[in-house]
């Protein structure tokens, strides 16, 4: 899967939404997050995110490890809607992003 990371807190340019094909970039408070189980890894959302918040999992930066864990676990209590935009705005974060000072 890919995951979003840190960079995408409080900026949520969103440029990555219009791009997936299958429509499982789910927007949270202050993040987006990618649906591990409904990416299909086909990558376009990478290259257009303006800050580079987006990495395939196995080349998500060190510093960020801990968001494969975010994208992972915020999909708990959701399951697997099939779909961000019927879901809308999810007014909730990961409690590792939940946390963060002020990024923007
Ligand atoms: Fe965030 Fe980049 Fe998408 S800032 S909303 S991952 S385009
Ligand atoms: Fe969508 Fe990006 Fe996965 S465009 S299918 S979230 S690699």
């Amino acid at each position: 899967t890919y995951v979003i990371a840190q960079p995408c807190v409080d900026v949520l340019d969103k440029a990555c939404i219009d791009e997936c094909p299958v429509d499982c970039i789910y927007e949270g408070e202050r993040m987006l997050y990618i649906h591990p189980d409904e990416c299909v890894d086909c990558g376009a959302c990478e290259p257009v995110c303006p800050v580079e918040a987006i990495y395939y999992e196995d080349d998500l930066p060190d510093q960020w490890s801990d968001f494969y864990k975010a994208n992972v676990d915020f999909f708990d209590d959701l399951g697997s809607p099939g779909g961000a935009s019927k879901v809308g705005k999810i007014d909730t974060d990961h409690p590792i992003v939940a946390k963060l000072p002020p990024q923007a």
